[in-house]
């Protein structure tokens, strides 16, 4: 697997008038390409100061960050700049989109940064909001729409550009339930579509779930660092709204939901639903194959695991 962002020795302090904040200290840290990495810890653990540093926003106080070969600690103001408009995507808690924009312009935006014409610009970004499921919502201004929504066109703006790496710092802190789960779902999927990275900030161990490795942070140390199999390689949107609304999702340790048996328990409570509302059931799901079919319906059906991905595809998707 190849390695796609590198932290050595990583450690932050903040002064505050005489005081000094450590808010990293000796961090170290191999992130593959197309992995899903949830950076998780409470409130102040140093999750944010961790994402600006990634992404070239400040500088650390002693070791490097390198995206790909690239040291960008050592950057200055330009070169960083650029190198974040080729290769990364942000996604906020508060959305942060242009309110005087209506959601395709504010779509359009990191395209019109790289040059792309107008109308060229605008194509790809009404594309890429109808992948979110926003096609109604071209015209509308960010007041005019949903947490979600908003949240929704945020994705469309960090993906437009198919930035090789993704970064989101609590992107679901103002959203539902509900909504979150619909969130998530999407921004992992479109990773695993064209083998992005995504870094996923959080303080919320359910949302972990979605990742393929959980990194916590405690005092700006790292603690723990595991693998997961994220629920969205094993379930279908409709199973995690439903195992997340289960007891089951009750989280103590961050790599639950072991079982399969546990998987196709939900699936069966799903389908047993549908039956009794005299809804048919879905083709091809556990109805005629319960216990034989762990694959998860995911909806996109093209989707592999990202160690069967491993090719250069970064270039010219979505356009
Ligand atoms: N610009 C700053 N100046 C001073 N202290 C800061 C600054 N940014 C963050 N901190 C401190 O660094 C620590 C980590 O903060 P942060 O990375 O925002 O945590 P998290 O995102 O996990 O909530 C906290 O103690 C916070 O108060
Ligand atoms: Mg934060």
């Amino acid at each position: 697997m190849e390695t796609i962002i590198t932290i050595k020795d990583l450690r932050k302090v903040y002064k505050l008038g005489s005081e000094k904040v450590v808010a990293l200290d000796n961090i170290n840290l191999e992130i593959q390409k197309g992995q899903v990495c949830c950076i998780l810890g409470t409130s102040g653990s140093g999750k944010s100061t961790l994402l600006n540093q990634l992404a070239g926003l400040e500088k650390p106080t002693r070791g490097a960050v390198y995206i790909g070969k690239n040291n960008i600690s050592k950057f200055g103001e330009d070169r960083l700049a650029a190198f974040r408009q080729r290769n990364i995507g942000f996604i906020f808690q508060s959305y942060n989109l242009m309110t005087s924009h209506t959601a395709l312009e504010n779509v359009a935006m990191p395209l019109m940064f790289r040059g792309v014409p107008k109308a060229k610009r605008e194509k790809i970004a009404a594309q890429m909001l109808r992948e979110v499921g926003l096609e109604k919502r071209m015209h509308h201004r960010p007041n005019q729409m949903s947490g979600g929504q908003q949240q929704r066109v945020g994705i469309a703006r960090a993906f437009v550009a198919s930035p090789k790496i993704i970064f989101a710092d609590e992107p679901t802190g103002n959203l539902d339930t509900k909504t979150t789960i619909e969130v998530m779902a999407m921004m992992v999927r479109m990773c695993r579509q064209n083998n992005q990275t995504l870094i996923l900030v959080t303080h919320d161990s359910y949302l972990a779930q979605y990742a393929d490795r959980i990194v916590t942070l405690i005092d700006g140390k790292i603690v723990s660092d595991v693998e997961n199999k994220s629920i969205v390689d094993r379930m279908s949107n409709e199973e995690i709204v439903e195992y997340f609304l289960s007891e089951n999702a009750n989280l103590a340790e961050t790599t639950v939901l072991e079982s399969e048996e546990e998987i196709e328990a939900i699936r069966q409570e799903l389908q047993e639903e549908k039956q009794a509302e005299g809804g048919e059931p879905p083709v091809g799901t556990a109805a005629s194959t319960a216990g034989e079919e762990p694959a998860p319906k995911a909806e996109l059906p093209e989707q592999e695991s990202p160690a069967d991905t491993a090719e250069e595809n970064l270039e010219g998707n979505k356009q």
